[in-house]
């Protein structure tokens, strides 16, 4: 019976009493066989109110994508299971110290535990064919998955937000009194070697994975669940150069803007410029915000409130226009001739008569409304900005 494995070991040279180095050996001792019933799809215990220990590992080694409009994340993953079959159990003497044999999926019983969040998984190479069993029995499954997983995001501090996602992995089939699910290695030892494992450096950082286990109730029976939770923290500096900043400078040149002569159209088109270039920005927040209205993000409030602002102080230019024009217009009815010096005379000696006191009365009044408007400006965004620091910036980092 063991004439081919003592041919084969012979062939390689290797000094062996009986042949019983060959794993084929171990496996007819063990009857695993094609057609072993038991083996394949019982749950390998003698006594049916045992269960069986599932020690389970999850390592995040990448986060290729998080999508916060379809509130989803995209990482790799790598999945370990360690599990006792009782059914197997073999003497290391017997078999020239033989301790651990790699085999086909499919010849003995594995767990079905499945994530709970996943919307779709993938292998991340091909399917791993084998598990490992070790002669005391334990059997040991490795796979890497490419895992797309849904997870609630909070974008309100949004781009200095810290989010966390949950890996909930259960039987499906197997109550608790039937299969335990327990985490193998501790959150430290998770968390480092993701992090030492970690193979992109994008916009995302992984600060922590914490496990925890809790007994669920579904369909009448107790399960085992076992939550694995990642923390991310979002790198903030590619927003803060393409957005925050711009908007800011946006302000700031509207600010500016006062000093352009209100006379002529530029003021007001330099605004209205101000005021479309701002919009294009908007339009770029809105392809990357859900569009949850339960809280606003603090970065739709920002852009909103200067573009507001902008708006506002378009309509004052407008009236301050409006004011000039005015006066220069009752000026005009009254000198037809010569208008362009008539009115700078006019400013000069007002007292000479009627027509030109009114005119200085518009043009005062312009100013007037002018040096209200910026004031106010000026005090809104005092009082805005370092509000919306402390609570956007300050609560993220605390
Ligand atoms: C993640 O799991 C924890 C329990 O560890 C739970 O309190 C929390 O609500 C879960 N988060 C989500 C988004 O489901």
């Amino acid at each position: 019976m063991y004439l081919h494995c003592l041919v084969l070991s012979l062939a390689f040279g290797r000094v062996s009493a009986a042949g019983t180095c060959c794993y084929k050996s171990i496996m007819e001792n063990l009857k695993l066989t094609d057609d072993n019933f038991q083996m394949k799809s019982i749950r390998p215990v003698y006594d049916s109110k045992t269960p069986t220990d599932v020690y389970v590992d999850l390592f995040v080694t990448s986060i290729t994508d998080v999508n916060e409009k379809a509130q989803s994340i995209s990482t790799q993953v790598i999945f370990e299971a360690l599990w006792n079959n009782e059914f197997i159990e073999w003497k290391q003497e017997d078999f020239c110290q033989t301790s651990k044999i790699s085999l086909k999926k499919d010849t003995i019983w594995i767990p079905d535990i499945v994530i709970a969040e996943s919307i779709k998984t993938e292998f991340a190479n091909v399917e791993n064919p084998y598990v490992k069993m070790n002669s005391d029995g334990s059997v040991y499954m490795y796979e890497t998955l490419t895992l797309s997983s849904a997870c609630k995001m909070d974008l309100i501090n949004f781009p200095f937000d810290v989010q966390t996602c949950n890996l909930t992995i259960h039987s499906p089939m197997h109550s608790s009194d039937e299969l335990t699910l327990n985490p193998w290695s501790d959150s430290l030892f998770l968390t480092s070697s993701s992090q030492n494992a970690f193979q992109t450096q994008g916009e995302w950082e992984l600060l922590s994975i914490n496990t925890s286990i809790s007994h669920v109730s579904s369909l009448g029976y107790y399960e085992d669940q076992l939550i694995y939770k990642i923390t991310l923290k979002r790198r903030p500096l590619l927003y803060v150069i393409t957005f925050i900043s711009p908007v800011f400078c946006f302000l700031v040149l509207d600010l500016a803007s006062y000093f352009i002569d209100a006379g002529g159209g530029e003021k007001l088109s330099f605004k209205v410029t101000l005021l479309l270039s701002m919009s294009v920005l908007l339009l770029i927040l809105n392809d990357k915000l859900p569009s949850t209205a339960n809280e606003v993000p603090w970065i739709g409030v920002y852009c909103s409130l200067i573009f507001i602002l902008i708006g506002i102080s378009i309509l004052e230019t407008i009236l301050v226009n409006f004011l000039m024009a005015r006066g220069e217009q009752i000026l005009r009815s009254q000198a037809p001739i010569d208008s362009t010096s008539a009115v700078t005379d006019a400013v000069m000696n007002s007292d000479e008569n009627p027509a030109e006191r009114r005119c200085l009365y518009w043009t005062r009044a312009a100013r007037i409304v002018d040096i209200i408007a910026v004031i106010l400006y000026i005090i809104t965004i005092m009082v805005f900005l370092p509000i919306m620091y402390y609570a956007w910036f300050m609560a993220s980092v605390t």
